[in-house]
């Protein structure tokens, strides 16, 4: 019986669990910052790092509270080390470290983007490797291949912008407010998504990387352009057409590239229900099987990290004190 303690703080959530043998979620609290954020549209660094530093104390206590157990019972420490904005990686890295000392018990760093991929092993059914995973988040979009729980190779990646962030950027252009994904989705169900064409040709290509910011700089400029000229944009047709460009280019590469194996998915932008169901759709065409993380681990939190560190823990995969916190920390 393994019980990890971790906590996530790369970006705007301040996020602890307790995590038992990698698969078992004792307790996952998040606390989010999106409402000090709002009034600025999208993150603000120091203000992140300065709550993160407050909510520390009160997250990890009740972390332990939920889950009715002692700091004691609990066996190591885990954090994000990176990729991230660092000053917020610091404040959990340190507090992760400090416990950990305090403690006498191991410290383990955790790739986010390795973490995010983890979430699937807190789902039912979990994927075993080998599998491909597709990674769309607010930072990453990725397709790895995942030959073992704690070797993870980049296949593809995106060549500018990440998924959620084009997400994200069209939201604001549109008037939705942060973060904008989840709100884009809504306002795209009712939407035609074969309204206006949001085209870029690199996604035609034969490799696994991938160009959002074509199709997000179309679908401002469409929108920008019509108000200029005081002009009814339809933002739910808009919503809807630059959705399903973004769906289909995410789920088209991410299939071929699973063709052989098994497809999982992950990172914030796997909670959009429209990019499930053309993933379901694209995979039983193909007989690949697909795996779908909980929608409770798709956005950022600290389970996700429990379970990855869980498996580099039963490797005595541990990591020094000196471990520093790395903003473009690669696989
Ligand atoms: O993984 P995550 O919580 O944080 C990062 O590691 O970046 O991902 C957050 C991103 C944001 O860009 C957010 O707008 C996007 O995921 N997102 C969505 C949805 N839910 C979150 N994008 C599209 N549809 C959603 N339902
Ligand atoms: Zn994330």
């Amino acid at each position: 019986m393994t019980r990890i303690l971790a906590i996530e703080t790369s970006c705007d959530e301040t996020a602890a669990a307790i995590v038992e043998n990698g698969r078992h979620v004792l307790s996952n609290v998040i606390h989010t910052q999106i409402p000090l954020h709002t009034l600025y549209g999208g993150v603000v660094p120091e203000i992140a790092s300065r709550n993160h530093v407050d909510m520390l104390p009160p997250v990890v206590q009740k972390a332990l509270s939920d889950a009715s157990l002692p700091l004691e019972s609990i066996d190591a420490i885990a954090a994000t080390y990176g990729p991230g904005l660092v000053g917020t990686l610091l404040t959990g890295l340190s507090y992760a470290k400090g416990l950990s000392f305090a403690l006498g018990k191991p410290f383990i760093g955790i790739n986010h983007i390795e973490g995010h991929v983890a979430a699937n092993y807190l789902s039912k059914p979990a994927p075993k490797p080998p599998f491909v995973c597709l990674v769309a988040s607010g930072g990453h979009s990725q397709i790895m291949h995942v030959s073992d729980f704690t070797r993870l190779t980049l296949i593809g990646k995106t060549r500018d912008d990440a998924a959620g962030e084009s997400f994200d950027k069209v939201a604001r252009a549109l008037g939705l407010s942060y973060p904008g994904g989840p709100a884009l989705e809504s306002l795209a169900e009712n939407g035609n998504p074969s309204a206006v064409r949001f085209h870029s040709s690199f996604n035609e290509n034969d490799s696994f990387d991938f160009s959002f910011s074509g199709i997000k700089t179309a679908a401002i400029n469409y929108i920008h352009t019509h108000s200029q000229k005081n002009e009814a944009v339809n933002t739910t047709d808009v919503a809807a057409s630059f959705q399903y460009a973004v769906i289909s280019i995410l789920a088209k590469k991410a299939v071929r590239a699973a063709s052989n194996t098994a497809l999982a998915l992950a990172g914030g932008v796997s909670a959009n229900k429209a990019l499930r169901q053309t993933l379901k759709t694209l995979c039983s065409e193909r007989s690949i099987p697909l795996f779908l993380p909980d929608f409770s681990y798709c956005t950022d939190n600290a389970a996700m990290i429990g379970s990855a560190a869980y498996f580099h823990f039963i490797k005595k995969d541990v990591s020094p004190f000196s471990l520093n916190a790395v903003a473009n920390l690669s696989l």
